[in-house]
């Protein structure tokens, strides 16, 4: 199924959508599926229903296409994406945002659940990424042969959204660090050595996700705002032992706070 057909299916369920168009779409990380019962109108599109998207297989992540508004602003959001450490495709989210674009998207919000990588931000802390690392070595666009393939990735964060979202957490009181994510692929946690490489490198946060789908949102000219939500110390530097289930804990105890956030950023859109 193409990005085009499947966009066309979405539209016939969604009659306003050809009208007055999707203003921004949200990819939610771990933990954070619940921000879906915050959408008004929502048409809720099981991504079992939309054929080749990834069956999202990781706990915490809820597997639909849910479109609506929040804020009185068009929103799309993916509750559930898959990642690299799932099958080793590091383009399993091409598809999905191919959709999303063809629906008529031209801005992307990222969020994720990151670890520290040094001392100076905490679990709880909300991160604005400004820039990453691939330390992967994988990249979504291998493959492609398109000269389109050469992505400009100067300025993947798109600087105006940034202004906006740092206005959001100031206006909504809520603390927000801003850094670099480095992306490790997982599943495995990173051991202590591999956190203090990242900060070395001039890594703020450590994850498994979103830099594959900065890199093909901007292959597909989407601007991009992405936020990690730091849910535990990086290996190494807290005596707390690592978890999918900590990390969906911890992402859920802030999930009212990021609400805010988002809903915040949205208004000022
Ligand atoms: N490392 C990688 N990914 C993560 C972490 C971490 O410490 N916490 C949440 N996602």
């Amino acid at each position: 199924m193409t990005a085009t057909t499947l966009a066309q299916a979405i539209k016939t369920r969604c009659d306003w959508l050809d009208s007055t168009g999707l203003d921004i779409a949200l990819i939610l990380g771990s933990g954070l599926a619940g921000f879906i019962d915050n959408i008004d109108h929502a048409i809720v599109i099981p991504y079992s229903e939309l054929e080749g998207f990834p069956h999202a297989g990781v706990e915490g992540h809820q597997p639909d296409l849910v479109i609506g508004q929040l804020e009185g602003v068009n929103v799309a959001v993916l509750g559930g994406r898959a990642h690299y450490y799932e099958q080793g495709d590091a383009a399993a989210m091409r598809l999905p945002l191919e959709t999303l674009k063809a629906l008529g998207t031209h801005t992307l919000l990222l969020t994720n659940s990151a670890g520290t990588a040094h001392n100076g931000i905490s679990a709880g802390d909300f991160m604005l990424i400004n820039d990453h690392l691939n330390l992967t070595g994988a990249n979504p666009l291998i493959g492609e042969s398109s000269n389109n393939r050469f992505v400009d990735m100067s300025c993947a964060y798109d600087i105006e959204l940034q202004s906006l979202m740092k206005k959001a957490a100031k206006e909504s009181k809520i603390t927000l660090q801003q850094g670099v994510y480095a992306w490790l692929s997982g599943p495995s946690f990173e051991t202590p050595a591999e956190v203090r490489m990242a900060h070395i490198l001039g890594a703020d946060a450590v994850g498994m996700s979103t830099v594959p789908e900065v890199i093909l949102a901007r292959f597909l000219g989407m601007k991009v705002i992405a936020l990690s939500n730091i849910t535990n110390a990086g290996a190494g530097l807290s005596d707390i032992e690592l978890s999918h289930e900590h990390t969906q804990n911890s992402a859920a105890s802030s999930a009212d706070d990021f609400k805010r956030l988002i809903t915040h950023f949205l208004k000022l859109l």
